[in-house]
């Protein structure tokens, strides 16, 4: 089984035996991997009561203690509750109330990036930190590495590493975990031991910290906040409580290291591609002008901004492999016999860099997306159908990722130039292209330099306020 980059050597076996599903074992373990768009959609999507489960993964679930999150979990009624529970919280039509905040922490993003562009990688973690922080707990971070959004990257790094299937052996020889301590061959004991405690972490700090507020009186609104005062104080809430801990926790960790890959694309992509930032500008000059920035009702008269955001949904995948769903009964598909507990693996990347609906696949091209008159195509395909995964596991939270990238991408563009970085001598730094591995794939860390496009730009991003 490839160890590294596991989508694109997928993708190449399904191009050299023509086939766009891939069947592996692995001593007991069958795995199917879901090539095509056609493929998902007949059995994750127009199957999905059967296609749901989740995998038994041994490293992250038993030994890193991540079956606390419903994302994880079993088809099952556990998963179907706290999902429900997310739902009501992620719904399209609460977003609009959680947009002011999402303007502000973007407001004070474009701040950040002017002051410290040398660590422009760690202001964007930074910003979704403080978005989700202060949408489920009503937390206001500290800045910086602040502990919070430090420890979700730390907790979401055990994630990328042991998310897909086969990533750990342990997970075909469950019977490895028994061995002692120290043991040669145990290294995968002692991270699952470090990683265990960040999951632990996520899931109890801020939850109790919002349930000493309420007790205080001092609690501001949040998501958290607003579930735990509406249970009846005369009743046990264990169950209820343990529902809304999940819900909560889960929002934190797959809420603030998401969103931070797509940006960090995002403007990768300007690098790269400086003529679709300065066709960006314009639009944006044209339909906002100068002297106010996007707002979220500007979003269906700037079509070409609305691309950029799709493209970069494509071009580069924050799950290549979105995570694996686990057949729950033998079934049959197109003459091939799928026996129960298969894991399913849809190659998400192999999906969007099809050159059959993506025409050159590897180049950054939002108007893949438009008529010849720069308006939206309603025909064009949209990647937000693979980009957030399938069937009844879809990312419940896609609707909030969404608004949360538009208003990154449309307040960025409208105020700065984005550029190159140079060093001492002038030189220009050229960025890497490259990605990490893993079930999260991020950019390798590169540099960029922003400046404000204008003094315009200047003074509204000084109006904006005081970055923490
Ligand atoms: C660019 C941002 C994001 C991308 C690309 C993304 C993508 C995905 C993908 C591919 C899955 C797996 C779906 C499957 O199993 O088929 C997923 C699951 C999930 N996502 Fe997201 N996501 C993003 C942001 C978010 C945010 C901001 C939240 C929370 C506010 C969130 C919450 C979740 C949860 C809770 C699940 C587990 C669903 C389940 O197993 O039932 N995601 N996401």
């Amino acid at each position: 089984m490839p160890k590294t980059f596991e989508w694109l050597t997928y993708q190449k076996w399904s191009r050299e035996f023509d086939s766009d599903i891939i069947y592996l074992r692995v001593l007991q373990t069958n795995i199917v991997v879901l090539n095509s768009h056609r493929a998902v959609r007949d059995l994750l999507e127009n199957r999905s009561s059967i296609y749901s489960d989740r995998d038994r993964l041994v490293m992250m679930n038993t030994l890193m203690g991540w079956n606390i999150m419903f994302a994880f979990n079993p088809y099952g009624e556990k998963w179907r509750e706290e999902r429900r529970y997310f739902h009501q919280a992620f719904s399209p039509s609460v977003l609009n109330q959680y947009r002011p905040r999402l303007s502000s922490e973007t407001g004070k993003l474009l701040k950040r990036l002017i002051d410290d562009p040398h660590d422009f990688m760690d202001h964007i973690r930074t910003t979704t930190g403080a978005i989700i922080l202060g949408i489920t707990f009503g937390m206001k971070i500290q800045g910086l590495k602040d502990p919070y959004v430090v420890l979700a990257e730390k907790a979401l790094h055990g994630i990328a590493m042991a998310g897909n299937a086969g990533s750990y052996l342990v997970d075909f020889f469950p019977l490895l975990r028994h061995l002692p301590d120290g043991f040669p061959g145990t290294k995968f004991k002692r991270e699952a031991s470090e990683w265990s405690r960040y999951v632990s972490q996520m899931f109890t700090r801020p939850f109790e910290l919002v349930q000493h507020k309420l007790n205080n009186g001092e609690a501001e609104p949040s998501i958290l906040a607003s579930l735990l005062t509406r249970l009846d104080p005369n009743k046990d809430n264990s169950h209820e409580e343990s529902v809304i801990r999940g819900v909560t926790g889960a929002a934190y960790v797959a809420g603030a290291d998401t969103t931070v890959s797509s940006l960090q694309t995002f403007i990768l992509a300007m690098l790269l591609y400086p003529d679709v930032q300065k066709r960006a500008h314009e639009e944006i000059d044209r339909v906002v002008g100068t002297d106010r920035l996007p707002e979220f009702e500007d979003q269906d008269r700037l079509p070409y901004v609305m691309s950029i955001m799709m493209e970069t949904l494509r071009w580069r995948n924050v799950l290549p492999l979105a995570i694996s769903h686990r057949l729950m009964v033998d079934d049959e598909y197109r003459g091939y016999q799928l026996p129960a507990g298969t894991l399913v693996v849809a190659n998400t990347w192999a999906i969007l860099h099809d050159e059959k609906t993506y025409p050159n696949p590897d180049v950054f091209d939002p108007s893949r997306y438009l008529k010849p008159d720069g308006q939206l195509n309603p025909n064009a395909p949209t990647p937000t159908e693979a980009a957030f995964g399938y069937g009844r596991r879809i990312c419940p939270g896609r609707h909030f990722a969404l608004e949360s990238l538009w208003i990154m991408i449309a307040y960025v563009l409208a105020t700065l130039q984005i550029d190159k970085a140079t060093d001492a001598n002038g030189e220009v730094i050229e960025p890497s292209s490259d990605y990490t591995s893993g079930m999260l794939s991020y950019p390798v860390p590169y540099k960029a330099s922003f400046t404000p496009r204008s003094a315009a730009s200047n003074a509204l991003i000084e109006n904006l306020g005081i970055a923490d």
